[in-house]
């Protein structure tokens, strides 16, 4: 067996992840054989260099290896494409014609994006995977060959089925072997190794320096979702490359290239890889939520006060109505009818109700008052002092930022 860093050598593949290794090494250890190979993993994780390995590491190297995206033929033609065509067999066919499996006998065909065929190609691939037998359409001779399929899908294949839209038996019959290809949010430190060799390769292109990012650039890149996985990566790579006239590229710079999905930016960019920081991610959130709570509860003592003072009731209840939504829809909590209002009963006290409600007040402030001058730290650091980045991300008015920052003298 070839040793696995030659082979990623050979094909130019970038990466540690432990399966990553799995995969290619799964690849080596079936390319001699005669078996269906289905390749799983997202749009973009790289799935066409497993069927090139097993090709090139197989007998039939020597023999034809064809390429097949059967997302991107039209349900017309696709028979004929892979199967070829009699002439005469439909308007246009002014000749008798070849198909992939009978030009690439001996060979591999790597069907891509298999989950699209339609179903009655679907038929025609599965007598020739299980006999070797097909017919040219238009025709009735049944011709022979042999070729050896690795098939790839980002699509989950089993809903497929059960949506009548994947024939079971040619599931079954073309996954005997399936390597699944990890998605890139899952392969750490990859990214970064991605990100760099694609810089290189992209400066050496345009010939220009190679981009550079910064310490805290890179926790961005680690803990950003990459929807199109290496794909995405190569793509912002390029782009940053030909764009940006500072080689040295800001987390502010690199922001502007990661597109701001809700769900492809972590809540709070906390700044390592997703697998080791889910507790600070966590502690994160939780100090955002009670810096929220601590505005609520500001704006609840307003109103309360309000209640206390005002005589022209009628108006401060509109108020209060408004303010009360207001939080509610905040904290998408359920409608403010559907809501039970509980009284809290007063909490007794060995001496006096007053002085036992203050020292819980002060208390509780003052943690929160720590959460936030953390959190603006925080934010302000990440954010190299750009106060309108902060604010944005803190989910505050720039001058309410500005006026903290006096008050706590940050
Ligand atoms: N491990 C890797 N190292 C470097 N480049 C890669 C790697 N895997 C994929 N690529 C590149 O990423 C892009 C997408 O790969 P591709 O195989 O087309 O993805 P898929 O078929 O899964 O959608 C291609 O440009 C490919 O060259
Ligand atoms: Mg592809």
């Amino acid at each position: 067996m070839e040793n696995l860093q030659a082979i990623k050598q050979r094909f130019g593949i970038i990466g540690n992840d432990i399966h990553l290794n799995r995969a290619i090494e799964k690849a080596i250890r079936v390319a001699p054989t005669d078996i269906s190979v289905l390749v799983t993993g997202e749009s973009g994780v790289g799935k066409e260099n497993i069927p090139r390995i097993i090709h090139q590491l197989s007998h039939r190297k020597h023999a034809k290896y064809i390429a097949v995206n059967c997302g991107a033929i039209p349900e017309g033609t696709i028979d004929s494409e892979l199967f070829g065509h009699e002439k005469g067999a439909f308007t246009g066919a002014t000749q008798t014609r070849k198909g992939y499996f009978e030009v690439a006998d001996g060979g591999t065909i790597f069907l891509d994006e298999v989950g699209e065929l339609p179903l009655t190609t679907q038929v025609r691939l599965l007598r020739v995977l299980e006999n070797g037998e097909f017919i040219k359409v238009g025709s009735s001779q049944v011709q022979k060959t042999n070729v050896r399929i690795v098939a790839a899908t980002n699509v989950n294949m089993h809903e497929a089925i059960s949506k009548e839209k994947f024939r079971e038996d040619l599931y079954y019959r073309l996954s005997t072997i399936e390597i699944p290809l990890p998605s890139l949010r899952d392969r750490g430190e990859d990214i970064h190794l991605l990100f760099r060799k694609f810089a290189a390769d992209f400066a050496q292109k345009y010939r220009m320096p190679t981009i550079r990012l910064e310490e805290n650039a890179v926790k961005i890149l680690l803990s950003y979702n990459f929807p199109g996985n290496i794909r995405q990566l190569k793509n912002i790579a390029e782009q940053i490359s030909i764009v940006e006239e500072d080689r040295l590229i800001t987390p502010e710079k690199l922001l502007q290239y990661l597109p701001k999905n809700r769900s492809n930016l972590p809540a709070v960019i906390g700044g390592k890889s997703s697998s080791q920081s889910d507790f600070a991610n966590e502690r994160d959130i939780m100090y955002k939520i009670l810096f929220d709570m601590r505005n609520d509860i500001n704006d609840l003592k307003k109103l309360t006060l309000d209640l206390m003072q005002s005589s022209d009731s009628e108006q401060v209840q509109e108020d209060n109505h408004r303010l009360i939504e207001r939080i509610y829809q905040d904290h998408d909590l359920p409608e403010v009818s559907n809501v039970e209002v509980v009284q809290i009963p007063k909490v007794p006290s060995p001496q006096n109700d007053y002085d036992y409600a203050e020292t819980i007040e002060e208390d509780e402030s003052l943690s929160l008052q720590d959460k936030e001058i953390e959190m603006i730290r925080k934010s302000l650091e990440k954010n190299n002092g750009k106060r309108k980045l902060a604010a944005k991300e803190l989910g505050i008015s720039e001058r309410t930022l500005y006026r903290k920052i006096k008050q706590y003298d940050l």
